[in-house]
């Protein structure tokens, strides 16, 4: 693995080995066992969007790793005034161990690792959202011990973390089932991807109830995603019934769990009641951004096995 740009570009057993060093990097850290593997790298981070748990995941998983990390914001950067991504990429490839990019276009990341020569790490742009999702995955084992059968539901926007938990679920051995209003639907690229590649294992549907039923994971995300701002009274009149609520709980399979990226908007895609019935589940998700992260920086800056 030489950069983390999509999930699509991982086998099973890639993701697997990520998640099963997440674990014990986090069994090191619960127990005061230091593992300072990546002492004296850098990694930068580039953010043309906001973020709370990807900037702080990514800067106290560099400390505990031994290395430092660098916040880039966009509009200090000389990206934001119409340098090339192109020569950003050459100039920073000299002075870090890695990138770490949230941004829009897929093809910023693509064309950072392409120019650049260190590795490149996808923290979240328009099509998809690795980071988050090997984090689900990694809390989707712990919490049912495993993948194989498991019936996936992602009930929603057709938007990147739809995309990635489409991709990774499947690629896990998961069923993966969406319910979208119709306009809003997933991309034809990762419905032909899940169709192709996963034949009967992938489900698109307008109706969250047939999404949902059986279900063991529960996904929903916000109806506006950042960039879509001025889109967000449309949508909540769109997504009208598209909610994660008491009566779409009740025909997923007993012991359902929820899985929500963060940040929420309660009583719009999930309720209160829902959300913080299944906090735990939730909140350990949003801890296993850092381990699973910290397992991806030390498989790409890490020393070679
Ligand atoms: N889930 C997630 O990526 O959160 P932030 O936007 O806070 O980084
Ligand atoms: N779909 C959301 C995810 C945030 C982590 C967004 O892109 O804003």
């Amino acid at each position: 693995m030489e950069h983390l740009l999509t999930l699509e570009q991982l086998s099973k057993e890639e993701i697997l080995d990520i998640l099963n060093l997440a674990d014990q990097l986090k069994f090191q850290k619960k127990n005061g066992i230091p593992h300072p593997i990546l002492k004296g790298k850098t990694l930068g981070m580039i953010f043309q969007k906001s973020s709370t748990r990807t900037r702080v995941s990514f800067e106290v998983g560099m400390h505990e790793l031994g290395g430092q990390a660098l916040f880039l914001s966009s509009r200090d950067l000389q990206i934001g005034r119409g340098e090339p991504i192109q020569d950003t990429a050459r100039v920073l490839s000299r002075y870090l161990d890695g990138i770490m990019i949230r941004t829009f276009a897929q093809k910023e990341v693509e064309d950072l690792a392409k120019y650049g020569s260190i590795p490149v790490i996808n923290a979240l742009t328009d099509y998809c959202h690795p980071c988050q999702v090997l984090a689900d995955l990694m809390t989707i084992r712990e919490f049912k011990g495993g993948f194989e059968g498991l019936k996936a539901t992602f009930i929603g926007d057709g938007n990147n973390m739809a995309n990635s938990i489409i991709v990774g679920c499947l690629r896990l051995g998961m069923k993966v089932s969406i319910a979208s209003p119709k306009g809003y639907e997933v991309c034809k690229h990762i419905e032909d991807f899940a169709n192709k590649e996963y034949p009967n294992m992938f489900e698109k549907t307008n109706d969250p109830f047939i999404a949902a039923k059986n279900a063991d994971v529960i996904f929903t995300d916000v109806y506006a995603s950042m960039g879509q701002e001025n889109e967000a009274n449309e949508r909540l009149k769109a997504f009208k019934g598209f909610q994660v609520n008491k009566e779409l709980m009740q025909i997923a399979n007993e012991g359902c769990m929820v899985q929500h990226c963060l940040p929420a908007h309660r009583e719009e895609e999930i309720t209160n009641e829902v959300f913080e019935e299944h906090a735990a589940e939730i909140f350990e998700e949003a801890e296993n951004r850092l381990h699973a992260q910290k397992a991806v920086l030390v498989k790409l800056m890490g020393p070679k096995e």
